[in-house]
């Protein structure tokens, strides 16, 4: 499966992701392209490092996010890309995209949804005063962090977490639930029934 990901900031899931490709853990997916919203991203710098096409575009080049998506998705169509990890890309995906892929774009949040959606997972769970907090791997649908749900792992909040050391908790269970959410997809292993999504033994 020809997939490109999306991402915003540092890519450290990015970064995870291809580690895992690397590793022989995933065996159909293979990493085409990143794309940045940012011009200086460092992901973009860890795509150029392991030999990935990257590109960048501003939305604000643009006179409107559907003619921005439509940008996108023209180097989307060219590289024969079949679907888009979503890995700290901070907007939300417009109609034009989610109708280019569907049931074909996955993210990454960093808290158990459907609690603490939105920008501010780990802070959040934080303040609101969640004992478990987590990660979740979900479909991409036309809401903030709502799609269904492939993949979730917990962890702990100690009572002297910061929002940062939550943070860190968090990531590395993010590292591990995003390969194995792409291995599924990329193998054809992901059925969605209504909300739930139910993997399959063999791509049958
Ligand atoms: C992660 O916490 C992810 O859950 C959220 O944005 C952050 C991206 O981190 N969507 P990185 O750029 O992958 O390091």
């Amino acid at each position: 499966m020809r997939l490109a990901v999306f991402a915003s900031g540092r890519g450290s899931n990015f970064k995870a992701l291809v580690d895992a490709r690397r590793d022989g853990r995933l065996p159909e997916a293979e990493f085409v392209l990143c794309f940045s919203d940012k011009t200086n991203a460092p992901v973009l710098d860890i795509a150029r490092e392991a030999g990935i096409e990257t590109l960048h575009f501003s939305p604000k080049d643009f006179a409107s996010r559907e003619e921005y998506e439509k940008a996108v998705l023209k180097h989307l169509e060219a590289e024969k890309i079949e679907g888009i990890c979503l890995a700290g890309y901070m907007r939300l995906v417009g109609s034009t995209l989610l109708e280019a892929f569907p049931n074909r774009i996955l993210n990454i949040h960093p808290a158990l949804l459907p609690s603490f959606p939105g920008l501010h997972g780990q802070r959040d769970a934080l303040e609101y005063g969640a004992k478990v907090s987590g990660c979740t791997v979900h479909f991409v649908d036309g809401g903030v962090d709502t799609g269904p749900i492939v993949v979730q792992r917990a962890v702990p909040v100690l009572d002297d977490d910061t929002e940062e050391t939550l943070a860190a908790r968090i990531v590395e269970q993010e590292h591990q639930a995003y390969p194995e959410a792409v291995d599924l997809l990329s193998r054809g292993l992901l059925r969605i029934e209504g909300r739930r999504v139910v993997r399959l033994r063999s791509a049958d």
